[in-house]
């Protein structure tokens, strides 16, 4: 029997008699409506579940902090949060696959979710990238047709290898990215053992003004490492928890996983002849020409308390910026600017900023009120409008977004560089011996179900054009010649 201070109560904080029998007409007789407390505990359970991510679902959280360990970094960005060496913040990470669903397997071939929430003094700055510094396509109105061919079948409700080559073949844009997915970077050791990216190239402003250009490359200090790939099988179906469960108890052993954050920074007058488009999310840019700059260290030391609390209910977006960092023209991340808060809309709710794991650490002051679940007081009796002429909050000008010029006509149009091959092809080059043949057997598994030849011979002309050897053998893997108008 609990003593007072540990009663169960209802939601609405009454005392519950018992929760073990609900109340019948008789000893035998059938269950009566006014049981408030079972119709209360079945409701509420009824209404456990929220939509699951449409992509990433499957994801493990923790909670950590970033630590500023070069001082020059203002030098490029006036963001608070990087001002000086020393200089620590809060945050919050979430890991993720992309296509499988909330209790779908970690050890799959897929790109890993890499989303870093940072409580800064200026507002939570959110990065949410994956573990590969580039992306399948390049334009936002491709992506639910991509993630379409990653998900079920319509018919079958099947993962379906025939809509994964037939997009992919039709858009050899991706070739760099499946190139880094069917590597060893597709399936890793664990969550400790992968780099993260930001990917996307966004701006960075210094307090005089001036803008640059920049990548972002989180490099774990665990090291990189793939998992084997019969390891893996074996493990989707042993333990199809395996990452999430490892990192946990890595927090929990106090064996706790670090990155560190680099930059590449480019002169903003660079964009304008660099090689390649720096704002084409398919392309990386030469550590030559742009060698990274450290700017500070992750380390991940405490788990969530909840998994629902704070991981489900998790809302990253890359339209959260903080003042010194900005969107760039990306065409990928501009239609994200807009999907991952509408997302959360759907998934969460209009209010879900006041989840405490979304919820700013400094003070949140607008004119936004009321909605659903408004929960953190709705702004009492403060105006609720501006202008207003009751001393209500107002605008800081210094964190006005930069001015920049636009040329051209409107239109919808292609980007300008057709070169799918010579940054694919490099990345193969750059392939041990070993390695490559991995890669070798990983796409030919991946392709031999195919049912079309037509779409083999297709993609193998791309695997060709970007080395001529990786054509030949993916060819040979799947029985197939390449064809004589390609060679
Ligand atoms: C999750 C859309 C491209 C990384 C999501 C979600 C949506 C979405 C709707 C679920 C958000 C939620 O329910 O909380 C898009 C669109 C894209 C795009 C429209 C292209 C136009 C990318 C790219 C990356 C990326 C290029 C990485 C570079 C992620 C990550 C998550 C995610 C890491 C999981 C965030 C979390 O852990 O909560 N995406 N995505 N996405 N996306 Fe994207």
């Amino acid at each position: 029997m609990s003593n007072n201070n540990n009663r169960i109560t209802t939601a609405a904080g009454a005392p519950v008699g018992d929760n073990q029998n609900s109340v019948t007409a008789g000893h035998n007789g059938p269950t009566l409506l006014q049981d408030f407390h079972l119709l209360e505990k079945l409701a509420h359970f009824n209404r456990e579940r929220i939509p699951e991510r449409v992509v990433h679902a499957k994801g493990a959280g923790a909670h950590g902090y970033f630590e500023v360990t070069n001082d020059e970094i203002s030098k490029y960005t006036k963001a608070d949060f990087l001002s000086e060496a020393g200089k620590r913040t809060d945050m919050f990470i979430r890991f993720s696959t992309v296509a499988g669903e909330l209790g779908s397997a970690d050890t799959v071939r897929d790109p890993r979710g890499f989303a870093v929430k940072f409580y800064t003094e200026e507002g939570n700055y959110d990065l949410v990238g994956n573990n590969t510094p580039v992306f399948f396509i390049r334009d936002a109105i491709k992506f639910p047709d991509f993630i379409h061919t990653q998900k079920r079948h319509p018919q079958t409700h099947l993962k379906d290898p025939n809509m994964v080559w037939d997009f992919w073949s039709l858009s050899p844009e991706s070739l760099h990215q499946i190139t880094y997915l069917h590597g060893d970077r597709g399936l890793p050791a664990t969550l400790r053992h992968m780099n993260g990216y930001g990917s996307h190239t966004f701006k960075w402003v210094n307090a005089q003004g001036e803008v640059f250009w920049v990548k972002y490359h989180f490099i774990s200090e665990q090291g990189v490492k793939g998992l084997d790939v019969d390891l893996a099988d074996k493990l989707a179906g042993e333990n199809p928890d395996y990452h999430t469960e490892d990192l946990f108890n890595a927090i929990k052993n106090e064996d706790f996983p670090a990155w560190k954050l680099y930059v590449q920074i480019m002169p903003e007058e660079d964009a304008k002849d660099y090689k390649w488009d720096p704002f084409d999310v398919t392309k990386v840019w030469s550590k030559k020409d742009y060698p990274r700059i450290e700017v500070g260290r992750m380390v991940l030391n405490r788990n969530p308390e909840n998994y629902f609390a704070e991981v489900e209910q998790a809302a990253f977006s890359p339209g959260q910026f903080v003042p010194g960092i900005e969107a760039s023209p990306d065409k990928m991340l501009q239609g994200r600017l807009f999907g991952y808060s509408d997302a959360h809309r759907y998934r969460l709710g209009g209010n879900h900023h006041q989840i405490p794991i979304n919820r700013p650490k400094n003070e949140v002051n607008n004119y936004q009120r009321d909605g659903f679940m408004s929960v953190n007081g709705n702004g009492g009796s403060t105006p609720n409008y501006q202008p207003n002429s009751q001393n209500g909050p107002a605008e800081d000008i210094t964190a006005k977004t930069t001015p920049f010029e636009v040329h051209g006509q409107a239109d919808s149009v292609p980007y300008d560089s057709e070169d799918h091959y010579t940054q694919a092809g490099d990345l193969y080059r750059l392939m041990s011996a070993d390695e490559k043949d991995r890669l070798i057997k990983a796409f030919v598994g991946h392709m031999e179900p195919v049912e079309k030849e037509e779409i083999k011979l297709r993609q193998i002309e791309h695997f060709y054009k970007a080395d001529p050897e990786w054509g030949e053998r993916i060819a040979q893997g799947l029985g197939l010649a390449v064809p004589e108008s390609v060679r």
